[in-house]
């Protein structure tokens, strides 16, 4: 390369970024489009000296490694805010997933917004939950066949004193009423919360 092409304007303090010099054919990059793509104007990170058009980037050398489901999502559906500051958080990006949950309708429910605690990238269902280790209160039986909201979705019968051994005549509401008939966890639906 002729010496000339980057020192056209001398040989002291000659701007040593790709950008300072490539700008230009960032803005006219088609295939693809890096302005409307948002791309960092940090070539070297998907770019060498060598030619345009052998672009690598490995995005498992960010702190987000795109696993299980995430691997087949185009690039703008995570990044149509730009590529810095990109959350990680799952629940920065799916919020609007728990909210329209219904099998078990989450916010009713009550569920933590940490979705890692019972999700990861590979699908929604099945969810990694295990309730026996991580609540210490075994699902068994009948109860294997309730839905989560029939049991989390009152605010007595979360209270693990009152399903633990105790016959449903002996419990009590959290108002101190007495409690429908009916045994667990038919007879708790409605308490009021
Ligand atoms: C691809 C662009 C590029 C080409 C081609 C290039 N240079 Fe450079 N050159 C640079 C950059 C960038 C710096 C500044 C490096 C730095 O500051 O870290 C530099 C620095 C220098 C310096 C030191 C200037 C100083 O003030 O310290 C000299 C001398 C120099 N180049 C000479 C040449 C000569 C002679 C050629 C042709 C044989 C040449 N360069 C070709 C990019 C280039
Ligand atoms: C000081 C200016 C300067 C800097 C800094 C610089 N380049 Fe270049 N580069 C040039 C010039 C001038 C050419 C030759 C003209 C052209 O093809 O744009 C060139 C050519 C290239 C080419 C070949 C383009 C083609 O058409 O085949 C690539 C790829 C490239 N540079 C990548 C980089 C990357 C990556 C960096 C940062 C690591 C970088 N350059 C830093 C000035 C620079
Ligand atoms: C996030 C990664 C990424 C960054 C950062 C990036 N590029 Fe690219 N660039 C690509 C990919 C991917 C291609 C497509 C070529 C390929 O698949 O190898 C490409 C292609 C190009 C092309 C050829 C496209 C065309 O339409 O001819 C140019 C020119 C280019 N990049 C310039 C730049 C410059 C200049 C910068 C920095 C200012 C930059 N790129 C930053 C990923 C990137
Ligand atoms: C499922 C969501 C998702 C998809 C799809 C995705 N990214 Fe990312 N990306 C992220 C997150 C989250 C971060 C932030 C990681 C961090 O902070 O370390 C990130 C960071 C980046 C960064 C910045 C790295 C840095 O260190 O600044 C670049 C560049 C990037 N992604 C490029 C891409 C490209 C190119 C594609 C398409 C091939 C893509 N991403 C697809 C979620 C995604
Ligand atoms: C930066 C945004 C972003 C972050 C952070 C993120 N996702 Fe995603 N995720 C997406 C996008 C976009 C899709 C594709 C559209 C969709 O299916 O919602 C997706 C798809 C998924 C899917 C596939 C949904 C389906 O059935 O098609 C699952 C499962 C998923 N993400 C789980 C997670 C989990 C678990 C985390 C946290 C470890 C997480 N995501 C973090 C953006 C993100
Ligand atoms: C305490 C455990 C737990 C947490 C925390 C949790 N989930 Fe779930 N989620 C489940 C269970 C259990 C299922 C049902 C799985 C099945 O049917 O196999 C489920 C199913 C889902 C479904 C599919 C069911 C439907 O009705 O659409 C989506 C979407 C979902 N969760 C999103 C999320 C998101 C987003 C977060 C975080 C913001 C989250 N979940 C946090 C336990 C949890
Ligand atoms: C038969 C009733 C019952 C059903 C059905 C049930 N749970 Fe629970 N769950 C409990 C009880 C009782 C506890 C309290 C255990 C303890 O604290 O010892 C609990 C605790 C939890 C906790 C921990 C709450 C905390 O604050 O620490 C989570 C999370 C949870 N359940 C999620 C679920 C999900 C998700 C489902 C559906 C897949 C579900 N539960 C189905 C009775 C039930």
């Amino acid at each position: 390369m002729n010496c000339n092409q980057c020192h056209a304007t001398g040989y002291a303090n000659t701007p040593n970024t790709c950008e300072a010099c490539h700008l230009t054919d960032y803005n006219a990059a088609t295939d693809p489009n890096h302005v409307a793509a948002g791309f960092p104007t940090d070539c070297a990170m998907c770019h060498d000296e060598g030619s345009w058009g052998n672009a690598t980037f490995d995005h498992n050398t960010t702190s987000f490694p795109l696993t299980g489901m995430h691997a087949s999502v185009n690039c703008i559906e995570c990044h149509a805010a730009g590529y810095t500051n990109t959350p990680t958080n799952c629940h920065a990006c799916h919020l609007t997933d728990y909210h329209g949950t219904v099998e078990p309708n989450h916010a009713q429910a009550n569920l933590s917004t940490d979705c890692t605690q019972c999700h990861t990238a590979d699908g929604w269902t099945p969810s990694s939950f295990d309730h026996t280790a991580a609540t210490g209160f075994a699902l068994n039986g009948s109860h294997q066949n309730v839905n989560c909201n029939q049991c989390h979705s009152c605010g007595l019968c979360q209270h693990a004193e009152h399903l633990r051994g105790l016959p449903p005549d002996g419990l009590q509401r959290d108002d101190g009423s007495e409690p429908r008939s009916g045994g667990l966890p038919h007879g708790l639906r409605d308490v009021p919360r």
